[in-house]
């Protein structure tokens, strides 16, 4: 990543999420639901991963509805000018 590419990842997580994890909320059939990272999808299927890091292959024929969140799960970094100049010059490779 360059270093403004890393910048908004720091300072902006929803501008910009990192394929496999957006965030959704799957609703079976059963009444289940389930919160977590959308690692792959397909015509046939979600292969979601909870927050407890649980995969769960789910065929669509399962699901009454995906709700798809725009946020990132990453929170904004809270760091000042001088801190922030840190963490991104340790990142850079
Ligand atoms: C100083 C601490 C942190 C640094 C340096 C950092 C750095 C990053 C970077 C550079 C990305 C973008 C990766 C990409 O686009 O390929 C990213 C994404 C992500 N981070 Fe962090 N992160 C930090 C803290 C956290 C924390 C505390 C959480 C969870 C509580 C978190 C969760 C995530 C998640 C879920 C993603 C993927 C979704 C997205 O792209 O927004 N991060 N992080």
């Amino acid at each position: 990543m360059t270093v403004d590419q890393i910048r908004e990842a720091l300072l902006k997580p929803d501008a910009q999420i990192a394929p496999g994890y957006q965030l959704v909320t799957v609703h079976l059939l059963d009444g289940q639901t389930l919160r977590g990272f959308a690692r792959s999808r397909t015509n046939f299927n979600i292969q979601l991963q909870d927050l407890t890091g649980v995969f769960h292959p789910l065929s669509l024929d399962r699901i009454s509805a995906i709700t798809e969140e725009k946020q990132s799960l990453m929170p904004t970094v809270r760091a000042g000018p001088d801190e922030l100049q840190n963490l991104i010059a340790y990142l850079i490779p």
